[in-house]
Order: structure tokens, then C-alpha cells, then sequence
């Protein structure tokens, strides 16, 4: 490439309960952005359920990539790669975008790029934030997980830490539901957690032996639960927004204090957040604070790009394509996908 030549990429999302397409051009420049959300039915039965997310996949799916070409002012014929999520998510969902795009591509004779859902989130950071290059530290918060991640090039990964038990996200999802929030959890306990007092139950922070950067959210979850009983038995009234404050407190202190120690032994002189969880304020704030303290640069997409979407899944495909990575008509739906199993040498 002389770098004159731009690149637009159809990218696809499906692995969850969004069901999204986007053209990108150039990796940066979203010229548009279509998430069509599940979230009104799932939202009935407390949670996703897989069977009718794959369902509204396939009704929805021509209409979003319909979309994404029409409001990009784009044809197929204008597209150079088609991209598409194949992991981790939900098997039923992620075949759906898969073999979407595998139709797309190979009917227009386009090159195919498969992107790991983990990867896209971290690379929503490089849409708005234009001087973002790596190396950097990210903060991966999501429904499914929970990552710290060294990024040490464009398509290089090191998972550096994980969650042990559940992800950030879920935590959020399973306490809100305890103290009958509903679902999505997350952004209903930010709103209740605004009227709540962080400081009024002391909810433990978790350290986890062995890897200084693992996390661990299932023992805060069983002390807010254990919290609920406790109450329940006295016949103490709850007040959720004090139980919703003091549980987002402790979830945050424990992702800012493993990124902060992250940053320090890696001395990274930048940090990114990304993923679903990556959208709370509350996260966003306490991380900013402490890069500042710190003396390095915070990065943070926007939240419309932080919860699932297909720009993202299209900047990550972008250094795939400038890597000269293309998958085969064999590319499948992956539901456990790793981060870094798709890392492939810059060439
Ligand atoms: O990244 P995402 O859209 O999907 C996955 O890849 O999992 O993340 C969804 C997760 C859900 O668990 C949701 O409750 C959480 O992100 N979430 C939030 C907020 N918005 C979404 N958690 C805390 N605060 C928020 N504002
Ligand atoms: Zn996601």
C-alpha cells in the first residue's frame, strides 16, 4: 500500500445480543455504525438467551448490513474486506454473522478477515483517539470478561491477568438482579448507585494469591448476597442505592488498584479501558484520577463504542488487513476464542 489508498471494511458483529454492522475506512473513520439491540426482549426472561439471540440475528441481519452500506453512501462494490467477529460469544449467534460475511465475501470475491470480540473492543480506543498508537495497558471489562491486557504492537496481545471466577460485567448483572434492578444490570446500578452512599456497606476487596493481576468478583457477589439474607432475616429494609454505591465502589477499587499495579510494573506510560463496563462513569473517573496521580495518558472510547458494535470489529480488522492476514472459507464460529490465538506476525 503508498498509503494514498483507502481501505473500506464491512464489518459484522453478532456474538452476543447486538446485532450490528459497520464501514470503516482506514481502521479510524467510522462512516457508519448500525447496532440493532436485542436488549427490549432478552430483558423478559432476566437475561440472553441464546436461542432467540441467534433468532434475531438472522431476521435482522440483512437489514443492518443494508443499513451500514446505505448511511456509509457505499455499495459492495466500494468495500475492499469483508470483517467478521467468530470469537468468543455464543455459538448460535456468532454463525450467524459468520456465515453471513463468509456469503458476502465469497459472492463479491472479497477478502475475509475474522476478528477476536476481545481484540475489537480494545481497538475501539484507536477510533477516537487518533494519536493512540501502541504500546499500551487495557482494561478489558465485559459482560464475559475481564482482562488486563499488555498491548505491545497492532495485533499483539499479552493477557497479563484475568478474572478467576466472573467477569466485571456479570457481577453487575447478578447483583442488580439480586436487588431487583432487572436487566442489563450495569447501567441500572450506575443510575441507582448516583442517589446511593458508597461508604454505607463494607463490601470486601478481593486479592487473589498468585497472579497480582487476576481478579476475582464471585466473593463480592456472595457478600452482597449474603448482605440481602442478613437484612431480609432481621427484617431490615434495604436501601439499593446504598447496596448498589458501595458494590460499584468495590468493583471499581479493584480493577483501577490491578491496572494501576499493571502500569507500574510494565511501566506503561498509557492506559486504555474498553468493554461494556468500560461505559460506567464511576470506573472511567476513578481511572482518570489515578492516571493523572500517575502521570500518564487515560484512553477511553466513547460509550456508545465501549458496549458491542461492528466499528470496532472493523478498526481491528483493518491491521489484520495491513498485516496480510485473510481467513479461508473454513472459518467458523469459535465460542471460547482466546485473545492472542488470532496474533499473527507483522509483516
Ligand atoms: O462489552 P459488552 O457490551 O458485551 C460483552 O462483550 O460482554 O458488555 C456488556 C456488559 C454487561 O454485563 C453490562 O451490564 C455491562 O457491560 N455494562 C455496564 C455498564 N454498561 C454496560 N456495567 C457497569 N456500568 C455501566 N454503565
Ligand atoms: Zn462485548
Amino acid at each position: 500500500m503508498d498509503g494514498t489508498q483507502e481501505v473500506n471494511i464491512l464489518a459484522i458483529e453478532s456474538s452476543c445480543d447486538e446485532t450490528a454492522a459497520a464501514v470503516i475506512v482506514n481502521g479510524r473513520d467510522v462512516r457508519s455504525n448500525i447496532i440493532s439491540s436485542q436488549i427490549d426482549i432478552h430483558t423478559l426472561y432476566g437475561g440472553v438467551v441464546p436461542e432467540i439471540a441467534s433468532r434475531k440475528h438472522i431476521e435482522r441481519i440483512n437489514q443492518v448490513i443494508a443499513q451500514a452500506l446505505y448511511t456509509a453512501g457505499m455499495t459492495l462494490a466500494d468495500i475492499d474486506a469483508i470483517a467478521v467477529t467468530y470469537g468468543p460469544g455464543l455459538v448460535g449467534a456468532l454463525l450467524v454473522g459468520v456465515a453471513q460475511a463468509k456469503a458476502i465475501a465469497f459472492a463479491k470475491q472479497l477478502p475475509l478477515i475474522g476478528v477476536n470480540h476481545i481484540e475489537g473492543h480494545i481497538n475501539a480506543n484507536y477510533i477516537e483517539n487518533r494519536d493512540l498508537e501502541p504500546p499500551f495497558m487495557c482494561l478489558v471489562v465485559s459482560g464475559g470478561h475481564t482482562h488486563l491486557v499488555n498491548v505491545a504492537d497492532y495485533g499483539v496481545y499479552e493477557v497479563i491477568g484475568r478474572t478467576r471466577d466472573d467477569a466485571a460485567g456479570e457481577a453487575f448483572d447478578k447483583v442488580a438482579r439480586a436487588i431487583g434492578l432487572g436487566y442489563p444490570g450495569g447501567p441500572k446500578i450506575e443510575k441507582a448507585a448516583r442517589l446511593g452512599n458508597a461508604d454505607a456497606v463494607a463490601f470486601p476487596r478481593a486479592k487473589v494469591g498468585g497472579n497480582a493481576y487476576d481478579f476475582s468478583f464471585s466473593g463480592l457477589k456472595s457478600a452482597v448476597l449474603n448482605y440481602l439474607n442478613g437484612c431480609k432475616m432481621k427484617g431490615i429494609t434495604i436501601n439499593r442505592e446504598d447496596v448498589a454505591a458501595s458494590f460499584q465502589k468495590a468493583v471499581v477499587d479493584v480493577l483501577v488498584g490491578n491496572a494501576m499495579h499493571a502500569v507500574e510494573q510494565y511501566q506503561a506510560q498509557k492506559l486504555a479501558i474498553a468493554g461494556g463496563v468500560a461505559s460506567n462513569a464511576c470506573l472511567r473517573a476513578s481511572i482518570e484520577a489515578a492516571c493523572k496521580e500517575h502521570g500518564i495518558r487515560f484512553y477511553h472510547p466513547s460509550p456508545i463504542l465501549c458496549t458491542d458494535n461492528a466499528a470496532m470489529i472493523g478498526t481491528a480488522a483493518y491491521y489484520a488487513y495491513l498485516a496480510g492476514r485473510r481467513d479461508g472459507w473454513n472459518l467458523n464460529a469459535v465460542p471460547n476464542l482466546k485473545l492472542g490465538d488470532e496474533t499473527r506476525m507483522k509483516t
